[in-house]
């Protein structure tokens, strides 16, 4: 049987109006591998890369034959067969708050060509997948994004951080715990087998993660087995094994040699993904006493990594913050009730969205087990919350007051700081 997103027929109203543009939108043939090859070529034009092998198209046909997929067309283009602009969306499970992972709508693959930007192309295709996202019943969207400054328009806002830490090694000396269990170097195939129980049980546990299958690309790229990943002879990888020797985290990463001092090296971190303290510090340790290397890069690590507490020089570590990942909430009711709070208690807020989705007010009523009844009310608010404050406080990880400083949040944002706070920051651990 087909999927609902894949029965679901295009968004009448976005393609209306870009007819009117003389502009075709539709869906892309997935079955058809000379309409995805075309809608895939614009992609990746899109985000500046190269065009893709000619023997890689079924490859990367095969992995999204379940998403969605849609182009927009112009008859004019001297090549007409390939989009002017695109996206490429899925319903993938978020992690909340508590644990519950909820249904949402992954949006992915937005691009318009150069040749046909800034004439509102991008925000025909915005509107039309959350009217998609809405129309399949689905609570919330979510994006991870090139620039923030494109997406807050649409009611998205930034709700899971990251961090890039760049790290001195001769300064640090582990004062973290001695660990058992053991490391071994691993073949890719050995990881794509075994890793992938590890991110699902740290999915589990933390809000902002989201599902990718252990056959998808998504996970495959992580541990450079992706389709056309040209980087994936200079990986290294490493499994850590509990004293039972189940797999409970594994480590990617490269090394980079400076020709002129050989002990000098840089270690890339890629990935160190654990699903217990224990491999987390083992991993940590294995990477930061490697012999020849100086300095440890790793990207997209937690706001609330552990790591500088494991070390005797918290200045050995230096932080970049990001922006991570994005959400858009489109039904409150179904958003906030599928997550869990601090406290119990109740706070009537007030929501305010300019495409409607969101718009009206809501009472929270949250019982002593965490759990809330979220139910529209014609009760007065305590706080009036914009739509993109609600996508932030959503996951538990950004304070109302600060949403308040900067307009966000009007009325009891302290309040709403005592229910929406998570003790745990949320964080996604790949880019989609
Ligand atoms: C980003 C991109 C999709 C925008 O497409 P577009 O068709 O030119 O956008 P639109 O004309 O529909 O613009 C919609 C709104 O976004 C704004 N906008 C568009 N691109 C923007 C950008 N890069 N930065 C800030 N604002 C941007 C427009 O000013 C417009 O604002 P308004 O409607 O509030 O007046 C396109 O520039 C692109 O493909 N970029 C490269 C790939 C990329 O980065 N994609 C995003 C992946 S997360």
């Amino acid at each position: 049987m087909t999927s609902p997103h894949l029965a679901l027929p295009i968004d009448e109203t976005s393609a209306a109006h870009l007819a009117r543009q003389h502009l075709t939108m539709r869906l892309v043939d997935t079955a058809d591998a000379a309409d995805h090859t075309a809608w895939s070529d614009a992609v990746t034009r899109g985000f500046l890369g190269p065009a893709a092998p000619a023997d890689q198209t079924e490859a990367r046909r095969a992995h999204v034959l379940d998403d969605r997929l849609v182009g927009v067309y112009d008859e004019t283009s001297a090549v007409p067969a390939e989009p002017v602009a695109s996206t490429h969306c899925w319903p993938a499970e978020l992690t909340l708050p508590g644990g519950h992972a909820v249904s949402s709508w992954a949006i992915s693959g937005v691009t318009v060509s150069q040749t046909h930007r800034r004439r509102g192309i991008a925000r025909q295709l915005l509107e039309a997948e959350l009217r998609t996202a809405s129309a399949l019943g689905l609570p919330i969207a979510m994006l991870t994004v090139s620039e923030s400054t494109i997406y807050s328009r649409f009611g998205f806002s930034p709700a899971a951080f990251a961090r890039d830490l760049t790290i001195s090694t001769r300064r640090v000396r582990w004062t973290g715990p001695r660990t058992t269990g053991r490391i071994h170097h691993v073949t890719p195939d050995q990881l794509r087998h075994d890793g992938h129980a590890v991110v699902e049980r740290v999915r589990a546990l933390r809000a902002g993660e989201v599902s990718h299958p252990a056959d998808g690309n998504l996970w495959l790229r992580r541990i450079g087995l992706g389709i056309g990943d040209d980087n994936a002879k200079n990986l290294r990888l490493v499994r850590h094994d509990d004293g039972d020797g189940v797999p409970q985290g594994f480590a990617v990463y490269q090394l980079v040699e400076n020709e002129a001092d050989f002990t000098d090296h840089t270690l890339r971190l890629h990935t160190l993904v654990a699903a217990t303290p224990d491999a987390y510090a083992a991993l940590w340790r294995f990477v930061l006493e490697m012999d020849l290397v100086s300095t440890v890069t790793a990207h997209l690590r937690p706001v609330d990594e552990p790591l500088r507490w494991l070390i005797d020089d918290f200045r050995a570590v230096h932080v970049d913050e990001v922006d991570h990942l994005w959400v858009r909430v489109l039904d409150v009711p179904a958003a906030l009730s599928a997550r869990t709070y601090a406290t119990s208690g109740r706070v009537v807020v007030r929501v305010t969205d300019d495409l409607g989705f969101a718009t009206g007010t809501y009472a929270v009523e949250v019982d002593d087990d965490g759990r809330a009844a979220v139910s529209a009310t014609d009760g007065a608010p305590d706080a009036t919350v914009g739509v993109n404050a609600v996508g932030s406080l959503l996951l538990g990880g950004v304070s109302a007051r600060t949403l308040q400083a900067a307009g966000g949040v009007t009325g009891d944002a302290e309040r709403l700081d005592e229910l929406f706070r998570s003790p745990v920051e949320p964080f996604l651990s790949f880019w989609f």
